[in-house]
């Protein structure tokens, strides 16, 4: 070890400094074997990144800056909504490497150093590392685990209990690579320490790259403070290949039903639901398995969501019953309805309290007014139903008109309408109006009218010829005579 001394430009640490972060991202991913880039790939429906991005963000992170390189453009396009700044690594010359194309002269404060491939990590895990490194006053802190098979991960070497060096797999000897303990690739640096030491990291190892690992050495020699944090073993899980994106997938599924069950919700298999980390749900509502919630969606207390639904950024209201099969999306259903089974709910459905939506019914921006019923195969589009309505079976509003526009159909209140209806829109029907059956309505229909549209019936009796012989065996067969 070298006997290097504290530099001069490093000021002993003021009480409140601001945290930012550096996100890596720029790496290839080839073991994904996919045209994705890798930090895009979804887990549990979100790109890995993003959860990244929004453990920083949740954790109180001040500036967050993502390091882009592969599938660059794409990723950018992704992740600057979240409020990131992208900077781009031209070429992959390792993690010493990618830390400097972020700027890091410009960083302010403490900074944490992250990879854009590890999505298990929570804000929790980062509030606690800022925590201890500020506690201990330290100049720069590695997050280690130990690990039962520690495979490829950078070696923790110690010397006399105080880490002194990480030493890559590849570059390990046997004896190094012994050692349980490594290196998540998180690290936290006081950004002036990171701006003197990193530009001093030389690239002499087996792969020729610039280690963002050879800080700890350069550290320790100058005689900073140097120590390594524990973290939970999520903060270590990266994802390298598809086999390990699933198994992240899986992890999250896991913990989000366990909380859900120590909130109250009733989970016939837990493992067999899937339940992204944005949705709510609330204490006494009832899931089958099989069942897939994404995005938005929030279910109230006490509903029922039987086998085989899914159900994108939907509402579903308090003892409401989301019957086996059913497809939502981007819809609402108030309290105390039945939907299903095998209804689909298309963007801007809203469904009022104590309606029913029953098997194949489709509804596309449909109001649903309160206590309505849609019992079987109907098609109701651009719509808006009143409250107390019938819709018989076979209903369909034909909205889409050939001029390629939509129009409306609306219904009043307290209307019937009879089984295999066509409301060709822009329909108005008035309230109590009742609808025959078979019905293509093309014209208004005031309130409290009867509105039939089909054609007469026809009856021509004897039209039929038929032999003397067939007219006895009809009715000896009706008459049940036994030959
Ligand atoms: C790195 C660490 C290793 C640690 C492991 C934890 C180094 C030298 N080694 O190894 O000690 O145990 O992480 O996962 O740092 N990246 C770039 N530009 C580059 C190279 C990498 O942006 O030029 C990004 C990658 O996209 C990835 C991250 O940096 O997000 C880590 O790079 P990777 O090549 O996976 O490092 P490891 O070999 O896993
Ligand atoms: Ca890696």
């Amino acid at each position: 070890m070298s006997n290097k001394v504290k530099s001069e430009k490093i000021k002993p640490a003021e009480t409140v400094r601001p945290f930012t972060a550096v996100i890596l991202a720029a790496g290839k991913g080839t073991r994904m074997k996919s045209p994705l880039p890798k930090v895009l790939h979804p887990v549990a429906g979100e790109p890995m990144i993003n959860n990244v991005v929004k453990a920083c963000l949740e954790a109180g992170v001040t500036d967050v800056r993502v390091v882009i390189g592969h599938g660059g453009p794409l990723v950018k396009q992704v992740i600057e909504p979240l409020g990131v700044h992208c900077y781009t690594q031209v070429q992959q010359f390792g993690t010493a490497n990618a830390v400097k194309s972020a700027q890091i002269e410009s960083l302010e404060g403490d900074v944490v150093i992250l990879n854009g491939d590890h999505p298990l990590l929570e804000a929790s895990d980062l509030k606690s590392f800022i925590q201890t490194f500020r506690e201990e006053k330290l100049d720069l802190a590695v997050v280690t685990v130990e690990l039962r098979q520690p495979k490829d991960f950078g070696r923790i070497v110690r010397h006399q209990g105080r880490v002194v060096a990480i030493v890559e797999a590849k570059d390990a000897s046997a004896d190094t690579l012994k050692i349980r303990e490594v290196n998540t690739g998180i690290y936290v640096v006081r950004g002036d320490v990171l701006s003197e030491y990193l530009p001093q990291i030389e690239n002499n190892n087996m792969k020729q790259e610039f280690y963002l690992t050879d800080l700890v050495s350069l550290c320790v020699e100058s005689q900073l403070k140097v120590a390594p944090i524990r973290g939970h073993k999520r903060v270590s899980f990266g994802v390298n290949t598809q086999a390990e994106l699933a198994q992240a997938t899986r992890l999250v599924f896991r913990k989000k039903s366990k909380t859900l069950l120590d909130e109250g919700v009733l989970m016939l298999d837990p493992s067999t639901t899937y339940i992204e980390r944005s949705v709510e749900v609330g204490p006494g509502a009832v899931i089958y398995p099989n069942v897939y919630l994404r995005g938005k969606t929030k279910l109230a207390s006490f509903c029922v969501i039987e086998p085989n639904c899914y159900i994108v950024d939907s509402e579903v209201g308090e003892s409401t019953q989301i019957r086996a099969g059913s497809y939502l999306e981007k819809a609402k259903v108030h309290n105390r309805c039945v939907v299903g089974p095998y209804a689909r709910l298309r963007p801007e459905t809203e469904i009022m309290d104590e309606a029913q939506v029953g098997n194949f019914v489709e509804l596309k921006k449909v109001k649903f007014g309160k206590k309505s019923k849609a019992a079987h195969l109907t098609y109701l589009g651009d719509a808006e139903i009143g409250e107390n309505v019938n819709i018989g079976c076979g209903t369909i509003t034909c909205n889409y008109s050939a001029d390629k526009k939509k129009y409306r159909t609306v219904i009043g209140n307290g209307v019937f309408v009879g089984s295999d209806t066509q409301f060709v829109a822009p329909i108005n029907v008035g309230d109590f109006a009742v609808i025959g059956s078979g019905s293509t309505i093309t014209k208004d229909v005031p309130a409290r009218s009867l509105a039939v549209a089909r054609a007469k019936q026809f009856i021509k009796e004897n039209y039929v010829k038929v032999e003397a012989a067939e007219t006895d065996q009809a009715s000896d067969s009706a008459s049940g005579a036994d030959k």
